[in-house]
């Protein structure tokens, strides 16, 4: 059985949430004046504001080598607690601060983000780090190229984020549904929620999305639908648009009293399977208690099998997890049910069924034409033909 907390929800993965907002903004802001300034990726920067607000609990700060190891080669942290990805902050080596420095961290947009002591610094093993989290070395792969960009030495150490959105003026900074996990655990017990499923996406809900979340509604309390608005690929719809079509989505087609929206500010890696497992424990630390895995999540291109996402949790400790992951089949329209079926509800007739993909949503706006109810609920079809054509 998962640990719960004294309200009945979920432990938080390695059993306490992390908080690395710091009390004493004023006072680092002071002190970053006369610290080594290191500018940070658009990944790094989401990485931090995740960090700090305890959505990779159990992690305090960037890793260090012995997680970063254990990580890429057996997907535990050196503690022995799951963790399938590296949050690394690597830094061009030319340049590096000492073990025992403080170093001020600063966003994209020059914003003073956090504060951190490095205890530890050591060489970035691209060649370690790649084909165990990506299972490929192709460049072409939007994770691995990001990776290969990064620095070649890894800084680490824990940070006292001064800063936790960066841009809060800025389109995607959604403020009213940019929570911190103890945020939706407060609400789901306010609500009387115990049981609590969550939904990831990167794009426009479709009618395959839809019908997984109304599945996993009828099988928990209810809903978070959280999506991920941290940095995405060139050509994945901007976030803000995503947003208009959650709201319009939600207040169309969901019932309020067991649907709830509020957004993720991570990176997507691509990374299929392994960031299907960091997909679950960022979830696991909201409260979630059955993550939606469906098919080929957080791939990209022909990368990962149609169910490596869901097959990668077989090998897992589920105690460990926690979470419960609800597996979905690959879902499509069929005109003959009138409906959304999957391989498991409904037999596959000659030239039956509209395969739904966020790809094919995007291929169509990009051809300016509107996708059809089959795809997408009209008052959704609206707004994404409104964005791709204004
Ligand atoms: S992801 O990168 O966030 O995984 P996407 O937004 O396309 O991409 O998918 C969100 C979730 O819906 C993932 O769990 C994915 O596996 C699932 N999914 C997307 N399309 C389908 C479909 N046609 N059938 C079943 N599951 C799907």
């Amino acid at each position: 059985m998962p640990a719960t907390t004294p309200d009945g929800l979920i432990a938080p993965h390695g059993g306490t949430l992390v908080n690395r907002v710091a009390d004493n903004a004023d006072a680092l802001k002071k002190e970053a004046e006369g610290l080594r300034r290191i500018d940070l990726s658009a990944k790094q920067s989401c990485d931090l504001e995740m960090i700090g607000i305890g959505a990779f609990s159990p992690l305090t700060g960037f890793m260090g080598k012995a997680d970063f190891e254990s990580v890429c080669t057996s997907m535990k942290l050196a503690s022995g607690d799951i963790w399938p990805i590296p949050i690394l902050l690597a830094v061009d080596s030319s340049d590096a601060p000492s073990v025992g420095d403080r170093v001020a961290l600063y966003a994209p947009n020059g914003v003073l983000q956090a504060v951190m002591t490095i205890e530890e610094t050591f060489a970035h093993d691209k060649k370690l780090e790649i084909p165990n989290v990506f299972r490929t070395e192709d460049e072409a792969h939007p994770g691995v190229a990001q990776v290969m960009k990064e620095g070649d030495l890894c800084l680490a150490g824990p940070v006292d984020v001064v800063t936790v959105c960066v841009d809060p003026d800025g389109p995607e900074a959604f403020l009213d549904h940019r929570l911190t996990p103890a945020q939706p655990r407060q609400a789901f017990k306010d609500k009387g929620w115990k049981t609590i499923s969550a939904f990831q996406t990167r794009n426009p809900i479709h009618r395959a999305h839809e019908y997984l979340c109304k599945c996993a509604q009828e099988i928990t309390d209810g809903i978070l639908i959280h999506p991920l608005v941290g940095e995405t690929k060139e050509g994945d719809i901007p976030a803000a648009v995503r947003m208009e079509c959650y709201n319009i989505l939600i207040e169309n087609y969901f019932h309020p009293n067991h649907t709830m929206l509020s957004v993720m500010p991570a990176a997507m890696r691509y990374a299929g399977p392994r960031e299907a497992v960091l997909h679950a424990l960022i979830r696991k630390n909201y409260g979630i208690s059955h993550f939606i895995v469906g098919r080929d999540h957080a791939g990209v291109g022909n990368y990962y099998g149609t169910y490596d996402a869901q097959e990668i949790f077989n090998e897992l400790d589920s105690d460990n997890l926690g979470i419960e992951p609800l597996k979905f089949e690959h879902a499509a329209w069929s005109h003959k049910a009138q409906g959304m079926v999957s391989g498991k509800t409904f037999p596959k007739l000659e030239g039956d069924q509209v395969f739904l993909s966020g790809t094919k949503v995007r291929d169509m706006l990009g051809k300016g034409e509107r996708p059809p109810a089959e795809f997408t609920r009209p008052e959704v079809a609206d707004a994404l033909i409104k964005w791709a054509t204004s």
